[in-house]
């Protein structure tokens, strides 16, 4: 397996990877955002993405968008091909989207959006903490990338104050940093299923 900064040489992947993303939020239904061949080939051409290949064949993707004049860096549209998941793969993804991140934006604050507990234990392990959307960019932009998720309606009846992703922001300048545990257990399941519960009720009235 190869983990690589993506160039245009990996163009070619941009509809696998765009149609894996729509096929697992489809599967998942809690919400992941559809993304465009057309805006996965920008991400492959920046040299702000990772992709994973298993020689030819596609195995996994995530790329970092810079957000608030370099203030803020994001990093999105994690995705691990169903052939591929449950080997570690997304960690070692995620692990080098964030070096990458620290290593081209270093006073930048890394963060993402998730439902997925399996991001967040991941997140967690970086270093990154659980946050209000507050704490996040405010770039307009950003939150116009959610448009394509299904839980969009919530995210504009709260006026961008939450949603059922969770915001999890790693700060280089935190000095209080969690110490990093093999995992964050029962606090971030709790965290997911009062979130979880709480909109799915409002979602019922
Ligand atoms: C989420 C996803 C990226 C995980 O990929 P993966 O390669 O299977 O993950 P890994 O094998 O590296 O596992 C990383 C950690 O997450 C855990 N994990 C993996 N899938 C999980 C799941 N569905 N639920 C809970 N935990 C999960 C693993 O046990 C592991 O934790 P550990 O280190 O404590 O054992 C993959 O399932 C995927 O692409 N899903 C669809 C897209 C998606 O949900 N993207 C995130 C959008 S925010």
């Amino acid at each position: 397996m190869k983990i690589v900064i993506a160039n245009e040489s990996h163009i070619k992947y941009a509809q696998v990877i765009s149609d894996t993303i729509t096929e697992s939020a489809k599967v998942r239904g809690t919400g992941i955002a559809r993304r465009t061949p057309e805006y996965i080939i920008k991400r492959l051409e920046n040299g702000n993405a990772i992709i994973a290949l298993d020689g030819d064949k596609f195995a996994g993707f995530c790329y970092i968008e810079v957000w608030g004049h370099k203030k803020f860096v994001a990093n999105s549209g994690l995705i691990v091909h169903p052939d591929y998941r449950k080997q570690g793969l997304a960690k070692k993804i995620k692990k080098a989207i964030f070096d990458l991140s620290r290593k081209k934006f270093p006073d930048a604050k890394i963060f993402g959006i998730t439902t997925g507990l399996a991001v967040m234990k991941m997140n967690y392990e970086l270093g990154y903490k659980p946050v209000t959307f507050s704490e996040l960019t405010d770039d307009p932009e950003f939150w116009k990338g959610c448009q394509t998720c299904k839980n969009f309606d919530v995210l504009t009846r709260t006026d961008h104050k939450m949603c059922l992703c969770t915001g999890m922001l790693y700060d280089p300048n935190d000095k209080t940093k969690i110490q990093k545990s093999k995992g964050p257990g029962k606090s971030i399941k709790s965290l997911k299923n009062i979130k979880t519960n709480l909109f799915s009720k409002k979602d019922k009235k």
